[in-house]
């Protein structure tokens, strides 16, 4: 919606410079006519304001069903899903396991050429925003069936599956407005969670290209808003975001965060992590509401060089497990770190055990609801299953 389209408010009309007119009549008829006209403006305020009002409110309604092209093939497929056994909700986070292992051998799931962002959902399935077609995919692990969602308007986004609300949830412009929207319990129709006010450095603006999107246990939304360097914070119902990483418009610490490329939030600590691509890929943390980050990993040679045994940690990705312990994704291994930044070892990939499944760039990752990690290889344009293999996390997720 435009708000220009209203227009400037209306002017009341200068009284007549000639109303020195000592006629009674004519004085009678002018205040009948400025009584008139202060009436009529009035009455055009109280319509503006309404319309203004009612305008504001817009964004909070779903978004109509027939602006995006929905695969006519999709809906019977999502419908059914509606009968799916519900999970516990009690949990105060992400139903993301405290795993101590995970089967080095891993399920090959699906092929996709060019994903910039996977998700999985209660059910196992898969989502991938697919670049390559501007699609939203869907993969059921049931069938092995893989379909478009949203084709060719669907952009290079990241999506993010909430688990304690059954929601797929994702960034989209919308008629020129930046807001994140969600399906919710496998519905096909999107709903608009929050729109901002247009682009810009303000608070309640965002930059139309968004690489990192998590929603925490309350529904808050974190927002890598990478055109303004910065992470925005949209608590559920506000009309504005808060700061929580990068800077303000005029401010010149672009050290803190150029070009941010992705984002992972730490519940735990209350801390956000962020891979930045600006003078060598690194990690940065900021912790518990601070708008200043550290460099934890990458970014030269390593201050950890000495914990690491010589090996130079390249970040791809990364991701959080149930306990705070960060998983990165590096060059053909993903490696583990405690949430001190000390180095816990090979856990997939090379050298993790023979047999083992192999890839090369594990550019994404994400858990299941029982911390199953899901690796896309984007060498191989595959999205790898690695299940959990201890015990230990049966009783978490009670
Ligand atoms: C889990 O790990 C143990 C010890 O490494 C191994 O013996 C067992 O085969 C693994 N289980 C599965 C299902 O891979
Ligand atoms: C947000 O707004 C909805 C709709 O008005 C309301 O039902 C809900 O309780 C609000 N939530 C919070 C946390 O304010
Ligand atoms: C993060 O949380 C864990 C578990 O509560 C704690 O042991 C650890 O010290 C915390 N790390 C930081 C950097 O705050
Ligand atoms: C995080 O910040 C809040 C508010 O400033 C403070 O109350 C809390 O103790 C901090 N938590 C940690 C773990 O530092």
């Amino acid at each position: 919606m435009n708000f220009d389209e209203l227009g400037p408010p209306a002017e009341v009309q200068p009284l007549n410079s000639d109303s020195t007119n000592y006629q009674q009549p004519q004085i009678k008829i002018k205040v009948i006519l400025l009584g008139i006209t202060i009436v009529t403006v009035l009455v055009i305020i109280l319509i503006m304001g309404t319309v203004w009002t009612y305008s504001r409110e817009q964004p909070q309604k779903p978004m109509p069903i027939n602006e995006f092209k929905i695969s006519t093939k999709s809906s019977t497929s999502i419908t059914s899903s509606t009968t799916l056994p519900k999970i516990k909700l009690e949990s105060s986070r992400s139903e993301i396991c405290a795993a101590t292992r995970w089967n080095p051998v891993g399920k090959k799931l699906v092929k996709i050429e060019h994903a910039s962002s996977i998700a999985v959902d209660n059910d196992f399935n898969v989502y991938v925003a697919n670049w390559d077609t501007h699609t939203l995919q869907k993969w059921f692990s049931d069938t092995n069936e893989l379909i478009n969602l949203f084709e060719e308007q669907f952009p290079e986004t990241p999506i993010f599956y909430h688990s304690l609300t059954r929601s797929l949830y994702f960034f989209y412009v919308y008629k020129d407005i930046p807001g994140v929207f969600k399906l919710v319990n496998g519905n096909s129709a999107p709903v608009n969670v929050f729109s901002s006010n247009g682009r810009g450095w303000n608070l309640d603006q965002l930059d139309s290209s968004c690489k990192g999107l998590y929603v925490n246990a309350a529904g808050d939304i974190f927002v890598l808003d990478q055109g303004r360097h910065r992470i925005v914070k949209w608590v559920v119902n506000a009309t504005s975001g808060v700061l929580v990483a990068g800077r303000k418009e005029d401010e010149s610490n672009s050290d803190q965060l150029e070009f941010p490329s992705g984002m992972y939030v730490d519940e735990i600590n209350n801390s956000v992590y962020v891979i930045t691509d600006m003078m060598g890929r690194r990690i940065k943390r900021f912790s518990n509401g601070s708008v200043y980050g550290v460099t934890v990993f990458g970014g030269g040679p390593s201050k950890y060089l000495s914990e690491i045994k010589s090996e130079y940690v390249e970040p791809l990705s990364m991701i959080v497990d149930k306990m705070g312990n960060i998983l990165v994704g590096e060059n053909s291994k993903i490696t583990r770190w405690t949430s001190d930044i000390k180095y816990n070892g090979i856990i997939l990939g090379e050298s993790s055990g023979g047999g083992a499944t192999h890839f090369y760039t594990p550019q994404l990752m994400t858990f299941d609801k029982l911390g199953n990690l899901y690796v896309y290889d984007k060498s191989d344009g595959q999205v790898i299953r690695f299940d959990v293999n201890s015990t230990s996390c049966i009783n978490n997720l009670h």
